[in-house]
């Protein structure tokens, strides 16, 4: 196994990678591939920890981080970080190396200076890597009611004391709502890659029988 950073000869392999990953995880079909496709050249994306994960001579594994902000209660904006699509090939996943690849690449971010990181996740897995909910932080989530606990809303302070005893809110940064905002774009990218099948399946976000 070996982690290096994405090259552009990848990103065509690293996107459909993304797209074999989230692919009716999260919702029918996904647009992940395309949020990644259009945050390369976004000046929040972080080149210096967009990470692959290489295993039998071929690219499973891939991590990409962003700029964020927390608007503070006195209205101010904090510097802050998130990460994401997070991905490992369906045919290696649970068995260990998504772990790792986070917790290489959260090891960089620490060492580059990322104070703190927010993401939506599931927390059965990002606990591993130290994370918690946000709420707990005082991090509220901007979809959310203010003084909700949210469990997909998730946080870790990297850098000690960042975050301190502050209280904020959160909105993800607007390249992670790329495919909601140009969906003509979207699909013309989509259309680009060999047909998959859309599925409506349990587990998904608001699936109900
Ligand atoms: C989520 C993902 C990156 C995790 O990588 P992985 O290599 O499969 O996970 P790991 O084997 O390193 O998991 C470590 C532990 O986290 C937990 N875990 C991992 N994935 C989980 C999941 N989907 N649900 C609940 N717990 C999970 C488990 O406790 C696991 O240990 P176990 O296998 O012994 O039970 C990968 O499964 C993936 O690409 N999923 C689809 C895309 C996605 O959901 N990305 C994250 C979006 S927030």
């Amino acid at each position: 196994m070996n982690i290096r950073l994405e090259q552009p000869q990848d990103y065509r392999e690293v996107e459909n990678l993304t797209r074999e990953a989230f692919w009716n995880v999260y919702r029918p079909r996904c647009t992940e591939h395309y949020v990644l496709n259009q945050y390369r050249g976004n000046p929040d994306f972080i080149p210096e920890l967009d990470y692959v994960m290489e295993e039998d001579d071929k690219i499973i594994g891939h991590v990409m981080f962003s700029k964020a902000k927390i608007t503070l209660v006195d209205g101010t904006e904090y510097p802050s970080w998130t990460f994401g699509p997070i991905s490992i090939h369906p045919d290696y996943k649970r068995k260990g190396y998504g772990l790792q690849l986070l917790q290489y690449a959260l090891g960089k971010a620490r060492e580059m200076g990322v104070g703190m990181l927010s993401m939506e996740g599931n927390i059965d897995f990002y606990r591993h890597a130290g994370f918690g909910l946000a709420s707990k932080m005082k991090i509220h989530y901007h979809a959310e009611p203010w003084e909700s606990e949210v469990p997909y809303f998730l946080a870790q302070e990297l850098i000690p004391g960042y975050w301190g005893n502050r209280e904020g809110s959160y909105c993800p940064p607007k390249g992670y709502f790329v495919a909601d905002e140009h969906p003509k774009a979207f699909e013309a990218y989509e259309a680009t890659f060999p047909p998959k099948v859309k599925l409506r399946l349990p587990g998904q976000l608001g699936y109900e029988e």
